[in-house]
């Protein structure tokens, strides 16, 4: 700096000095007004727009994968590509200290090493070119930051841009600004721009196209329940999936039946007030976490069983058991399990025997139990799955399906019973069986549109004269 400016800018500082601001209250007033700006603007987004939500978190679950914030999605992914750099993508710290420790260190230095008087931009060309690659690179490494870095089935046009878009053109612009500034010190201003004009749009360009050859997977948006009907409902749904099998769609088996190993043990019924009024919800959450393993019961927290129930889960199972069985809870009102049949009406597969099925028979009928080979998960295998298919046929109330829910288990020839009653611990209503009749009667409707064909209209609608 030569004399001259310097005498400039002392000038300049005496006369800001005479007119003068003073820091009470003046400039704390604007502090204020610009705080007060700031804070009504985060009530209004925490009224308005809040955060979304997502699962309770669980601390004993262990396949939980985390992401970072979004603000440091860029470097996860800057991470992420420079994985892939053969040899020195192995020494990670390079990519996790020294990188990002040389960029935080150029901003701390940068007024020690940038001593230019000038505050006019054209004379400022290398700091304000690295600047906007660099936040040119943070805003598009952040947008690509959910597409795959690397596919099991081998590289895509996708994956192979990203390092070009992520590392190598902004390494090289980088490089060409600084090579032109200290280098090849007769660069023209406008060559420093063109450069830095050109590293940004090839950049941008890239990766517009990698977002329109890939685009990002949306995370499975998971539909959390938020009232307490829906929790409830939520609840239901995985006891009848879970715990159906030992204790019953209503939780008063004494005697497992049907369920490989367990045959004849004897429990207590979970929906007793012996043990609703007894076991409080944290140590009920215990029991279904760890199970009862030496009595059979496996667990199913994350903690224990990769494959079973989060923390949010659980509590959904005794909200449904507390509400459904423990007297003390007054339950909302919860739709029905299926829609009641009007006089005449055809039951569909879609609306009544598939929320049945799911109700008292899928926790054991269904994909990893051993002790059976007929699934019910869908109308195809109810009819035609396992060794004695068909299990029903339109028509015919024989039907093994019919007859087991009945009460009537099969035998063979020799009199040996081969299929017992269903489900083995507990008959079902007389209603839902009646339903179950109905449906295979009138041909096994599957969805409801067939289903209405197939229903005589009420008789008090005046049917057209001949
Ligand atoms: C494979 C069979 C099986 C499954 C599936 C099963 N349990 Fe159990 N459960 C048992 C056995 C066996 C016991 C121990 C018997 C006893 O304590 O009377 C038990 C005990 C319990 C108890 C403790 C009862 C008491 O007397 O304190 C609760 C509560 C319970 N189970 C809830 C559940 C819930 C909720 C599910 C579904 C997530 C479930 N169980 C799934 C077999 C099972
Ligand atoms: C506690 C477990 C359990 C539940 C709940 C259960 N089943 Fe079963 N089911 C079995 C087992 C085990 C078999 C194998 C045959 C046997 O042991 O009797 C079986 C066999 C069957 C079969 C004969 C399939 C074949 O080809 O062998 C039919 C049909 C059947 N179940 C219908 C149902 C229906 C309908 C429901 C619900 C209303 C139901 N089951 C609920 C355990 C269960």
């Amino acid at each position: 700096m030569n004399q001259d400016t310097k005498d400039k800018i002392n000038r300049k500082y005496e006369r800001e000095l005479e007119d003068g601001e003073r820091f009470w209250p003046d400039s704390i007033f604007k502090d204020v007004i610009v705080s007060l700006g700031l804070f009504t603007l985060l009530i209004l987004l925490a009224t308005f727009v809040g955060v979304h939500d997502s699962p309770k978190a669980d601390p004993s679950d262990t396949s939980y994968i985390p992401r970072p914030e979004w603000y440091f999605l860029f470097l996860f992914k800057f991470l992420a590509l420079y994985g892939q750099i053969p040899v020195l993508g192995k020494i990670e710290w390079i990519a996790t200290v020294l990188i990002p420790g040389i960029a935080v260190g150029l901003l701390t230095f940068l007024p020690f090493i940038d001593k230019s008087p000038d505050r006019y931009y054209g004379k400022r060309i290398l700091p304000i070119g690295l600047m906007v690659i660099m936040v040119t690179s943070m805003v598009t490494l952040t947008l690509v930051a959910d597409i795959p870095t690397v596919l099991a089935e081998g590289p895509t046009l996708a994956t192979i841009l990203q390092p070009v878009a992520g590392l190598v053109v902004p390494g090289l612009g980088l490089t060409a600004l600084v090579l032109m500034s200290f280098v090849f010190r007769q660069t023209s201003t406008r060559t420093m721009i063109a450069t830095t004009v050109m590293t940004s749009g090839l950049m941008v360009a890239l990766t517009a196209f990698i977002l329109l050859a890939a685009p990002p997977a949306h995370a499975e948006t998971v539909e959390l329940p938020k009232t307490l009907a829906d929790k409830i409902v939520a609840g239901q749904d995985l006891y009848s999936l879970h715990c159906t099998e030992c204790h019953g769609d209503d939780g008063s088996v004494t005697v497992i039946e049907g369920v490989e190993g367990l045959d004849g043990t004897v429990i207590s019924p979970i929906s007793s007030r012996d043990v609703l009024y007894t076991v409080n919800d944290a140590s009920m959450a215990e029991i279904i976490a760890y199970g009862r393993p030496e009595l059979g019961m496996i667990p199913f927290g994350k903690a224990y069983n990769p494959e079973g129930l989060t923390r949010a889960e659980i509590d959904y199972i005794i909200l449904f058991m507390r509400y459904t069985w423990d007297d003390r809870f007054e339950a909302p009102v919860i739709k029905p399990l299926y829609p009641p049949l009007a006089d005449g009406e055809v039951p569909s597969y879609d609306v009544h025997i598939a929320p049945i099925v799911k109700r008292y028979c899928i926790s054991c009928h269904r994909d990893g139990k051993e002790n059976n080979n007929y699934w019910m998960t869908t109308y195809d295998e109810i009819i035609d799955m396992g060794d004695n298919a068909p299990i029903v046929e339109a028509g015919n109330l024989e039907s093994i399906l019919i007859l087991v829910m009945q009460e009537t288990p099969i035998l063979d020839e020799n009199g040996e019973e081969i299929i017992g009653v269903m489900p083995p611990n507990k008959p079902l209503k007389a209603e839902i069986v009646e339903i179950f009749k109905l449906w295979v009667l009138n041909g096994m409707p599957q969805t409801a549109e067939e289903a209405a064909a197939l229903s005589s209209p009420p008789e008090n609608t005046p049917t057209p004269a001949p």
